[in-house]
């Protein structure tokens, strides 16, 4: 998987938040996507929850202010050290287990989670079904992911991506929470203008290009164009 390896390069880690989160439109994304992780997972005060490939921690530093008892899996163990330095400054470091592993082989027993998610992944994955299997092995109640669309803005320019990048099809996706025996409880679909071209714009103009994705992104054509989609399932 290109994806693993090109995660445990310090260059990459270093930039990794800066790069993508900290300014302007980078901002507007992180703020969405925690929106959208936030709205499938809640209440999650004293839920159990597993993220994997935790990455830098953004999501699961969130969790755990929020009450959660949280693992966040990854491969990459410098991704990790960061995470594990953003839960300090947080607070939270007590609150959270960071863990380095394969999301191909969670190391827990069946059912172990009330929920299990994982944000910006499925595009690294080459055998995505297996993936989805093992989060629902794991968990007893919810999986959450999301997933790049292959009808999207993200086509144009997702070739040349060095990580590599999976897109993928409403059928494929229906295919996997199938196969997963997994059945879809809520979806939500984001961003007609791709992360990658939104981190590029000052604060002012991707607000702005923001609100015009919300008056057309809320209708079933703009689903359809949105670059980013967050599936909600429940274990069967
Ligand atoms: C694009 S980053 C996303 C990190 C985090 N979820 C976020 O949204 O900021 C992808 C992460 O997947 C991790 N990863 C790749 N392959 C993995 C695997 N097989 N098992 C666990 N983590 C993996 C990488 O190390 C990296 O941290």
């Amino acid at each position: 998987m290109k994806g693993q390896e090109w995660y445990q390069q310090e260059t990459v880690v270093e930039s990794y938040e800066d790069k993508r989160f900290s300014r302007g439109g980078g901002r507007l994304t992180d703020r969405l996507e925690k929106e959208a992780v936030l709205d499938a997972l809640e209440p999650v005060e004293d839920k159990k929850i597993l993220e994997i490939a935790c990455g830098t921690g953004r999501f699961t530093v969130l969790l755990a202010e929020l009450g959660a008892d949280i693992v966040g899996l990854d491969i990459s163990t410098p991704m990790l050290g960061e995470g594990r330095a953003k839960a300090r400054r947080a607070g939270v470091a007590d609150r959270i287990e960071f863990m380095r592993g394969d999301a191909a082989r969670l190391p827990f027993p069946d059912d172990h989670f009330d929920a299990v998610f994982g944000v910006r992944f499925f595009h690294l994955a080459e055998t995505p079904t297996e993936y989805l299997t093992e989060m629902a092995r794991v968990s007893r109640g919810q999986v959450v992911f999301d997933t790049y669309n292959r009808f999207s803005g993200r086509s144009l320019y997702n070739w040349a991506l060095p990580m590599g990048s999976r897109l993928y099809s409403r059928r494929e996706v229906d295919g996997m929470l199938d196969a997963a025996g997994l059945t879809l409880a809520g979806e939500h679909h984001e961003f007609l203008v791709p992360f990658g071209l939104y981190r590029k714009l000052p604060g002012g103009v991707a607000d702005a290009i923001r609100r015009a994705e919300r008056a057309v992104g809320d209708t079933d054509p703009g689903d359809d164009l949105a670059s980013i989609s967050y599936w909600n399932a429940t274990v069967e």
